[in-house]
């Protein structure tokens, strides 16, 4: 994200992003210097971008577009045809998108989420990113990968020298033998994920002061608190001095996740058994 902003990104460049969305984005544009615009995400229309709406917000200050699917913090996964339509905004020359599918296999409609490197136009339009740390739960290691458009290749290089240098030798021999080995666990991983989902979701939607889309990838559910009348860090806050149960507040994730937190569930299913408990047992005292 950070190279990519620094490598396109000129004073005053536009760069679309999905609020909610991943933090580093926005704060990732302001150091280049650019602006951040955000495209919100609406639960009318499950949390997927609407690419009407992004067509209409592109104009020539635009430099990159942001994609995330599947999508934190929502679930939210795009489809093929939306995601070629964003690919035919971009011309890889002035505009690029960058495509962040870190949850690409975490997908529960299939064995992968679809992805823009389906189509061929997307090696000269998209940098895509990928990364160890949640197909293989590897966050601890750091280590990632970006796939790029081939003129863009020594400007990345030149950063990356400049300010990584290179992941831990030891790190990427991991990384190489996550990646050829049997691939048994990530699939059991993503199968426990699914198994919790589906779980969570309908708990959550039989308590009468919150609700939540099913999120369709990813490991996180959406929990929409607007019938509290409260501000969600104020929620977030008191669930967890009170109830013991540590979830996100939504506006850690933009401006319009006001009024939502969000759930993970890289978390065992007794603790996560417990914290609806909890929620169930806590969440009326709020209201006012
Ligand atoms: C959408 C998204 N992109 C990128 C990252 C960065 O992942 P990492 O730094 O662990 O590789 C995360 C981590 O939460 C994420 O949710």
């Amino acid at each position: 994200i950070f190279y990519t902003m620094m490598a396109l990104v000129n004073p005053g460049d536009e760069v679309i992003y999905p609020d909610p969305g991943y933090p580093i984005y926005s704060s990732a544009v302001r150091f280049a210097g650019g602006v951040p615009k955000p495209i919100v995400l609406r639960e009318e229309n499950d949390f997927r971008l609407d690419v009407d709406e992004l067509k209409k917000m592109v104009t020539h200050k635009t430099k990159v577009i942001i994609v995330n699917s599947p999508h934190n913090p929502t679930g939210s996964v795009l489809n093929k045809e939306e995601l070629k339509a964003i690919l035919d905004l971009a011309d890889g020359e002035r505009l690029f998108i960058l495509c962040d599918e870190l949850y690409h296999r975490i997908y529960y409609g299939g064995e992968m989420a679809p992805s823009m490197y389906e189509f061929p136009e997307a090696k000269e339009k998209v940098i895509l990113m990928e990364g160890f740390s949640k197909i293989y739960a590897m966050t601890g290691w750091r280590l990632g990968y970006g796939v790029l458009p081939p003129d863009l290749v020594p400007w990345f290089s030149k950063l990356q020298t400049n300010v990584y240098s290179h992941a831990p030798a030891f790190v990427q021999v991991a990384g190489i033998e996550a990646y050829n080995g049997p691939q048994d666990a990530p699939k059991a991983m993503v199968e426990e994920f699914k198994r919790r989902r589906d779980y969570i979701v309908p708990r959550l939607n039989s308590m009468d002061l919150v609700h939540c889309v099913e999120p369709k990838g990813a490991f996180y559910a959406w929990l929409n608190i607007k019938k509290l009348n409260r501000p969600s860090n104020e929620v977030a806050e008191y669930l967890l001095n009170e109830a013991g149960v540590a979830l996100l507040t939504g506006t850690s994730f933009g401006e319009s996740g006001e009024g939502y937190l969000r759930m993970s569930y890289a978390a065992s299913m007794e603790d996560i058994k417990y914290g609806l408990d909890q929620l169930e047992k806590y969440l009326p005292k709020l209201v006012k």
